[in-house]
């Protein structure tokens, strides 16, 4: 049965539910007396490297807490989530069969690796614990085998020694490619990356990049890639949602949506980006404002208190233009050109 949508967020049309790795649906997100994520959907499909980017606040990280089954306490998600080949909804599922799914078919890689690390255990222990608690190996022997392996293909030096170490022995880069160790340990279907250079140095950002880009398309993993950076985005994904105060303002092709952005608020974050030639950024393009504080994000249009074009119809929510392939939700879009 399908029921119909409000059309201020895109349908899921396309692929059939049944295709796609991850496909989320009308998911908010709500506590303490603020809904701080709001009707987000989108699908990943098998292999997908997908982006999610806003600035901070926009909650992309609780859209991913909410898919993990991580949300924080007092956060509570509606909605719908999915994941191929499991036949319930995530959102309605036991703490015990998420147990099953996470670090199993659905990994996630988070900003801080020491918080996802246990300190007192040696990191080859803990890439071989992903996979015992999962058994997908058959003992002890083989799982640490296969961690060592692991390792060294997330080309953490010398593996067969650092294995052994603790993590406070081992540099944040290095930490962070164990965490991506064990995200990858058991194949997952779909991975999610919360910002996972941020922490790092900037020497080792690309490095990081180039590897988890390398490992999904190796595995055919479908990604979620959270940033704030929309160089980032350009680097290693195929689409992109941009995320504003809790909801998607534009979606489509990572090329269409840096090339011709039709929400201000893209058009925004470009011009404050990297990826603007240095002629164009003369003007040191700032957002004007701040992002408004959880809940305080104005009815309407949550850019709209932000926003140069606004006026008086942006206080009434807007429409979503177009599909869930290519669309946005603003009243006074950009033109197919730049304006
Ligand atoms: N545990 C929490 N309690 C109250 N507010 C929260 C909590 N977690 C997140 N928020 C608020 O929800 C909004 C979205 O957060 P988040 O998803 O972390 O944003 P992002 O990851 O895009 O920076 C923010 O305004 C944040 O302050
Ligand atoms: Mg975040």
């Amino acid at each position: 049965m399908t029921t119909a949508r409000p059309r201020t967020s895109p349908t899921r049309k396309r692929p059939p539910r049944e295709q796609a790795a991850l496909t989320v649906d009308q998911l908010s997100v709500a506590g303490r007396g603020m809904e701080l994520v709001n009707e987000v959907s989108f699908a990943l499909d098998p292999g997908q490297r997908v982006g999610l980017i806003g600035e901070s606040g926009a909650g992309k990280s609780l859209t991913a807490g909410a898919i993990m089954g991580l949300l924080p306490d007092g956060m509570h998600a509606r909605g719908a989530v999915r994941l191929g080949g499991v036949s319930h909804d995530l959102l309605g599922a036991s703490e015990r069969q998420m147990s099953a799914i996470r670090g199993r078919r659905l990994a996630m890689v988070f900003q801080e690796p020491m918080t996802a690390l246990n300190p007192v255990m040696r990191v080859c222990d803990q890439v071989a614990e992903a996979m015992l608690v999962h058994r997908t190996q058959p003992g002890r022997r083989a799982a640490r085998d296969r961690a060592v392996d692991l390792l060294a293909r997330v080309r953490l030096p010398d593996p067969a020694n650092t294995a052994r170490a603790y993590p406070h022995q081992l540099s944040g880069g290095q930490r962070q490619r164990v965490v991506l160790a064990i995200a990858l340990a058991n194949d997952p279907a779909v991975l999610i990356c919360d910002e996972p250079t941020t922490a790092l140095d900037v020497t080792v950002q690309a490095h990081m990049l180039e590897l988890i880009l390398e490992a999904v398309t190796e595995r055919g993993c479908a990604l979620l890639f959270i940033t704030h950076d929309l160089a980032v985005v350009a680097t290693v994904c195929q689409r992109v949602l941009v995320m504003y105060g809790g909801r998607v303002v534009e979606a489509g092709p990572v090329r269409d949506v840096l090339t011709g952005p039709r929400h201000p608020y893209t058009r925004g974050l470009l011009d404050a980006s990297d990826l603007e030639p240095s002629g164009e950024r003369d003007r040191l393009y700032n957002i004007p404002g701040t992002v408004p504080a959880a809940g305080a994000f104005p009815a309407g249009c949550v850019f709209r208190t932000r926003c140069a074009r606004a006026d008086d119809r942006c206080a009434t929510r807007p429409d979503w233009s177009g599909d869930e392939a290519r669309g946005y939700a603003c009243w006074y879009p950009l033109g197919d050109r730049d304006e």
